[in-house]
């Protein structure tokens, strides 16, 4: 029988990196704060030429030199921090990364969620045509007002990933377990560029979709958790993913403790809340740490508020070997341009481009960049 899943998968972030103990100082807060109760040792931020078009196409860059383009036929973008209310971050990133005009392009929007509707949609589409592969793109740039709450919270990340038939990371079982229900624990206004939360029921929220998630995967036939080798969470902080697990332990009756989430928190850590690409973030961070996972199974939660679970599985292909990626994730990290606290409070109130011309400055050392805007339309633009 044909399997399908995930074949490749590659991350990207952006340019800065601000300190969350600086931040913490600056606002008063015990850092053990951010760094034990949120579980954050710091967070990306954009420059002011990067956004989740070119975050995204960098992923993008980085997996498809490695698996080549010829079988893709779709291009599927997953953000909450979209840069436009009709043309999709698909069609930008299609013309950045060069594909060929017969792969769609298209953008899902669902909060966090959205990265997972894509590869579900991605994985019936390569159940239809086996010979085709998509291209998942999840990229997003996380913020909340200065001086909230959730602004330890914030963060910006990119994951590409190809969807094939017979994939060389993880097969993606079948069944899921779905909870959708419309609740106002964070949203983003169409004029705001800053998300409106309700922290402490977007906590809850988060818990009881988990909760309600699993009950369908279970009712539906899923297997049992003892079965369920690993474990990766959405992480909007570190520490959520830990609640979560540990709730999902009391629910289930697995063991009460975190050694089933290997090493799925290392990256998350560093990069902050990146909305959609978050749990593959996650997943990538467990995949690139240890070599021991083929023939494992890989529980996946996925949240977005608003709200949407999904809880479901995957089985890690063998002969997946990652361990390089750790090195070449770690060092893009350390690469970050550091920002002091002042300094990212200066490019924090400059909110998304307004629709004046504009150039912005070269920043960034990515491969693409948002170059500006001219006469309304956003223009980005290769630097290699
Ligand atoms: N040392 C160690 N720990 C400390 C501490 C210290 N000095 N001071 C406080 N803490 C601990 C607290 O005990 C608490 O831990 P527990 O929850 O385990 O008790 C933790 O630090 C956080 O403290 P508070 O709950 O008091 O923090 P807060 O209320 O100021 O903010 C938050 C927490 C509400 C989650 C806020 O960060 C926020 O609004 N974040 C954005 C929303 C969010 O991320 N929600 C998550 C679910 S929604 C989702 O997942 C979708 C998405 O991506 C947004």
């Amino acid at each position: 029988m044909t399997t399908i899943g995930i074949h490749d998968l590659a991350l990207a972030t952006a340019h800065h990196v601000v300190d969350l103990s600086e931040l913490a100082t600056d606002r008063g807060v015990d850092p053990g704060k951010y760094l034990t109760g949120l579980g954050q040792t710091s967070m990306s931020f954009p420059a002011p030429d990067e956004d989740i078009v070119t975050m995204g196409a960098t992923a993008a860059r980085t997996l498809l030199h490695r698996t080549g383009t010829d079988q893709v036929r779709w291009l599927l973008f997953a953000t909450e921090s979209g840069v436009d209310q009709s043309k999709s971050a698909a069609v930008y990133a299609h013309r950045l990364l060069d594909l060929p005009s017969h792969v769609r392009a298209v953008e899902f929007k669902q909060a966090c969620y959205a990265g997972t509707a894509a590869l579900q949609a991605a994985l019936g589409i390569v159940a239809r045509n086996p010979h085709d592969q998509v291209l998942v793109i999840t990229s997003d740039v996380a913020r909340y007002a200065l001086n909230s709450s959730g602004e330890p919270t914030q963060g910006a990340g990119a994951v590409a990933m190809l969807v094939s038939a017979n994939p060389g990371l993880l097969e993606i079982e079948p069944i899921s377990g779905v909870a959708t229900r419309d609740v106002d624990d964070f949203w983003r206004p169409n004029d705001a560029s800053t998300a409106v939360v309700d922290g402490r029921l977007s906590v809850a929220a988060y818990i009881d979709s988990l909760m309600l998630a699993w009950d369908d995967y279970a009712a539906r036939g899923g297997k049992p958790v003892d079965q369920i080798d690993r474990f990766v969470y959405h992480q909007p902080f570190t520490r959520m993913a830990v609640k979560a697990h540990l709730a999902l332990a009391r629910h289930t009756g697995m063991p009460g403790d975190t050694a089933a989430m290997g090493a799925g928190l290392e990256y998350n850590r560093l990069l902050g809340n990146s909305y959609t690409a978050s749990l593959y973030a996650g997943l990538a961070a467990l995949l690139d740490s240890d070599t021991t996972l083929a023939g494992q199974r890989i529980g996946l939660f996925s949240y977005g508020s608003g709200s949407v679970g999904e809880f479901f599985t995957g089985v890690v292909q063998p002969g997946y070997d990652r361990t390089w990626h750790h090195q070449a994730t770690a060092d893009a990290l350390a690469a970050r341009s550091p920002l002091s606290v002042s300094a990212y409070e200066k490019l924090h109130a400059v909110a998304l481009p307004s629709d004046t011309d504009a150039d912005t400055p070269h920043v960034t050392a990515g491969p693409y960049r948002f170059a500006g805007i001219e006469n309304q339309a956003r223009r980005y633009e290769s630097t290699v």
